[in-house]
């Protein structure tokens, strides 16, 4: 089956850069007037301007007016929850931190005795539809983490589900190993054994079964500290499980720097950062993935993504999709707020939430760009005359097609 796409008004190609965009990169992309895309079954296979004779094909889509550019990668995302969390939300509306809710046994614990209780099989149906809702605003591409389980059976339940989900849908999903959300409030004053129930218990069972393939921990003051950071991050390692970590969401507290030495495909959240740690980053190949959402549901400062970028470190956007810090899956927003919020380019933006969040996922040879050979997938737009459009209009939907390998899908 072979899908002509003619007349598109701009082609956001991306880049095909064999490492992640630094500093001017990031600000680049090719963006190509007048021209088609012609898809083959799930690949794209050509694209050039309308100038050129245009081949005999099963289907032809007119995109007067349209834009097209490439899927979103959202790099960092706890999609799988049993229950939302709107009683917080109140209580951060009435004053509470989100750090006083977590240390008063609420937040992830909160979440964690929710799904404990919720059958596999309802888990995955709820997580189903929030799967498909981000595929609906774009997402071509997920990462998603366990951790609101807690217990052996609990975070291989969550881990399950995600196994499930990748065999369900068709686009990329890679599953990440969180068990090191929190400390559960029975082990509080035994915290060293909850964490070798990780090492001993959790992880040979996550290896033997092949069910994650990153280690992620919640390197904070409310939940792990950097000594108990790197154990879990070593012990990931011996398990076959790349680090992918949450840190400097509230405090610097050498997460980075233990990161970093764990060789960590990226550090996730950074609303807190100084310069040192800014220069550990420099060259160390770990991506920065900012989730700008988190702050601004928080109400916290959102990173300071001109200060990284003018330090050549490698930025990725991605959505923290939870119930509890950012409870919206959609891409476009996010790429919205670090426009206005963190004063990156449109270009910038949109590379980040694509070819970068590929490369934080391992992925960047199958999404992440328009590229001969790479999977169709893709978004078309309403029409619109400025690629700034998209960052522009917030919170109105400017998609009007979103194409998986190959298939529209809404
Ligand atoms: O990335 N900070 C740690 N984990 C999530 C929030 C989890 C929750 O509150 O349920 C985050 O913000
Ligand atoms: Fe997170």
């Amino acid at each position: 089956m072979k899908t002509l796409y003619t007349n598109i008004s701009g082609l956001f190609v991306g880049q095909s850069n064999p490492s992640p965009l630094t500093g001017e990169q990031l600000g680049m992309s090719n963006i190509l007037a007048d021209v088609y895309i012609l898809v083959e079954n799930d690949r794209i296979i050509h694209y050039g301007p309308m100038s050129e004779s245009l081949p005999n094909v099963d289907r032809v889509k007119d995109l007067t007016g349209k834009w097209v550019l490439p899927t979103f990668c959202d790099s960092h995302t706890h999609l799988v929850f049993a229950k939302t969390r709107e009683n917080e939300f109140e209580q951060r509306i009435a004053g509470a931190s989100y750090e006083e809710i977590a240390q008063a046994g609420g937040g992830i614990q909160n979440s964690a005795l929710a799904l404990q209780e919720m059958d596999e099989e309802l888990l995955f149906e709820k997580a189903l539809i929030r799967l498909k809702e981000a595929e609906y605003h774009g997402t071509g591409a997920i990462e998603i983490k366990s951790g609101y389980g807690l217990t052996l059976d609990a975070e291989l339940k969550m881990l399950r589900v995600i196994q499930r989900l990748k065999e369900t849908t068709n686009i990329p999903v890679k599953a990440t190993f969180l068990g090191a959300h929190t400390v559960p409030t029975e082990y509080k004053n035994s915290r060293q054994d909850y964490i070798n129930l990780i090492i001993h218990e959790m992880l040979p069972r996550i290896q033997d079964e092949g069910l994650a393939d990153y280690m992620d921990v919640f390197c904070e003051k409310v939940a792990f500290s950097v000594y108990e950071t790197k154990q879990l991050l070593e012990a990931g390692h011996r398990f076959g499980l790349k680090p992918k970590v949450h840190t400097n969401q509230f405090n610097s507290m050498g997460g980075i720097q233990a990161c970093v030495d764990a060789a960590a495909i990226s550090v996730d959240h950074l609303e807190v950062i100084n310069d040192e740690e800014i220069h550990y980053l420099q060259n160390s190949g770990t991506i920065a993935t900012l989730l700008p959402t988190a702050p601004f549901f928080l109400n916290d400062p959102l990173p300071e993504a001109r200060k990284m970028i003018a330090a050549d470190l490698p930025i990725a956007l991605a959505t923290d999709f939870n119930p509890g810090s950012s409870p919206s899956l959609k891409m476009p927003f996010v790429i919205s707020l670090a426009c206005i919020k963190m004063k990156m380019t449109a270009i910038e933006a949109i590379n980040a939430a694509t070819i970068q969040g590929a490369f934080a996922l391992e992925i960047q040879d199958q999404v992440g760009s328009i590229q001969v050979g790479k999977k169709a997938n893709f978004i078309i737009t309403e029409p619109m005359e400025h690629l700034s459009f998209i960052p522009y209009s917030f919170g109105h939907d400017w998609i009007d097609q979103v194409v998986l390998n190959g298939q529209e899908i809404r």
